[in-house]
């Protein structure tokens, strides 16, 4: 049997972008339905982000998201960076006159968000399957999925939200001639993360470069470490023991007088490193949000905090459409997001290339990358170019009783 069904926004994923987004739309009057093609336990066990901006936790704490973030979430006021044999802070709390970086995992804020959905009665949907969107450059765009129970659903929709990350299926259903950029990099290189019962040996995340590669050392809780090896692009995992990537990890930190603590390895997993933007982030009356728009090597922390941003700004555009058929803000939505986008996939980039080990790199690689990093810890205006956008590029706005326009809202729109 199929149902018909109707709903103002039609979201397709339940990662951070789209459970937030149903929440912002909710906030402001807006019905939504969203669909997920995983387990509610698989989204809310999925180790990924942990580095949050302060711009992102000021946004999360404004919307009712912030109790669990405040009590356990661990500020910090920068982050560490090695190289040559030595550690240096780069203070950002003193550097940005105030903001700051809060380690605070992923799978939390999926586990916060789906409890408030759940507790408001939202329309969320696990375990769908044969998810399609069509009639995109309609007033009436189509989403539809088979939940699980099998059943099969058509629902129509003002407009659908594209929150299905890099694989997902929304942008891949835009024209050809749709999208007008498809700017990508990809990196000969990978990170091995793992997650470990291992108290972190450091305050704050180090970020390490080391002549046999990149190394961070990040944490989830005053218990749990979370740490990252630069591997080749097509490694196996099967090749590294824990015992191994302990000894390497110790290898690439190592200075006198500190140590590496070991403790048993929870979760392992080899992360690919890509840099991708499409755009427009809208066609027709679909938008896309976060991973399924772009993505950036998890260098630079930015992710997950430009999904949440891209929502934030989405959720106000869209309530402004929707509640007072007024397309300014949906109009001007991609440009808006692409403005943050690529200034993150700047910094991504360029912590990349800073940090990493290329396969075949010459001196004069090498010796740039040094130069950049002494730069960055004896000059004060290089540090604080980073220091700015590691933090939040800009306060990151949802306001859904804005009645600003476009330009005023939001400055970077030309
Ligand atoms: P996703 O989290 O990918 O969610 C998309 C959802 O859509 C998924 O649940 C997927 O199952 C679902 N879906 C896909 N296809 C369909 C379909 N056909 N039908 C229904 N549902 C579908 N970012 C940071 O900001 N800080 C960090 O410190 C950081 N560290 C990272 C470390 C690692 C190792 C990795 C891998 C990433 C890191 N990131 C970080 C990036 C961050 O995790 C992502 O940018 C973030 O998950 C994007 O959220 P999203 O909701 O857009 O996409
Ligand atoms: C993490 O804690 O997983 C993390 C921290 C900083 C990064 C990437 C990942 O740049």
């Amino acid at each position: 049997m199929t149902v018909h069904e109707r709903t103002q926004v039609g979201i397709v994923g339940a990662g951070p972008a789209g459970l937030l987004l149903s929440h912002l739309l909710a906030l402001g009057g807006v019905d939504s339905v969203c669909v997920e093609n995983r387990s509610r336990a698989y989204c809310e066990a999925r180790q990924r982000a942990g580095m949050l901006e302060s711009t992102t936790v000021e946004l999360l704490r404004t919307v009712g998201l912030g109790d669990r973030l405040d009590a356990e979430g661990l500020e910090h006021d920068g982050i560490y960076v090695q190289f040559d044999g030595q550690r240096h802070h780069l203070n950002f709390r003193e550097l940005t006159g105030g903001r700051w970086i809060t380690i605070y995992a992923q799978t939390e804020i999926v586990k916060d968000l789906i409890a408030a959905r759940t507790a408001a009665g939202a329309a969320l949907e696990f375990e769908v399957s044969g998810t399609t969107v069509g009639r995109l450059d309609s007033d009436a765009p189509v989403l539809c999925y088979t939940d699980a129970s099998d059943e099969r659903h058509v629902v129509t929709c003002d407009v659908i939200a594209g929150c299905d990350g890099f694989h997902g299926i929304t942008r891949r259903s835009i024209p050809a001639n749709g999208l007008t950029m498809l700017a990508e990099r990809s990196y000969p290189y990978a990170w091995l993360g793992i997650l470990a019962a291992a108290p972190p040996s450091t305050d704050e995340v180090i970020y390490c470069r080391h002549d046999r590669g990149f190394a961070l050392h990040s944490m989830r809780t005053p218990e749990i470490g979370r740490l990252y090896l630069q591997v080749p692009a097509d490694e196996d995992i099967a090749r590294w023991r824990d015992e191994q990537i302990w000894a390497e990890l110790a290898t690439r930190f190592a200075l006198p007088g500190w140590s590496l603590t070991n403790g048993p390895v929870l979760q392992k997993s080899i992360t690919p490193m890509r840099s991708f933007v499409a755009a427009p982030m809208r066609y027709g009356n679909l938008f896309l949000a976060g991973d399924a728009a772009h993505i950036v090597p998890p260098t630079g922390a930015k992710g997950l905090n430009l999904a949440v941003a891209d929502v934030a700004a989405l959720a106000t555009a869209l309530t402004r459409l929707l509640r007072d058929a007024d397309p300014s803000l949906a109009d001007a939505y991609s440009d808006h997001c692409l403005e943050r986008v690529w200034r993150s996939t700047h910094l991504s980039w360029w912590m990349t290339s800073m940090l990493h080990i290329a396969p075949g790199q010459d001196q004069f690689e090498s010796e740039l990358q040094l130069t950049q990093l002494r730069h960055l810890v004896t000059s004060r205006t290089a540090a604080a170019t980073l220091a700015e956008t590691y933090t939040g590029y800009a306060p990151i706005r949802y306001d859904p009783s804005t009645r600003l326009a476009a330009k005023q809202l939001w400055p970077s729109v030309a």
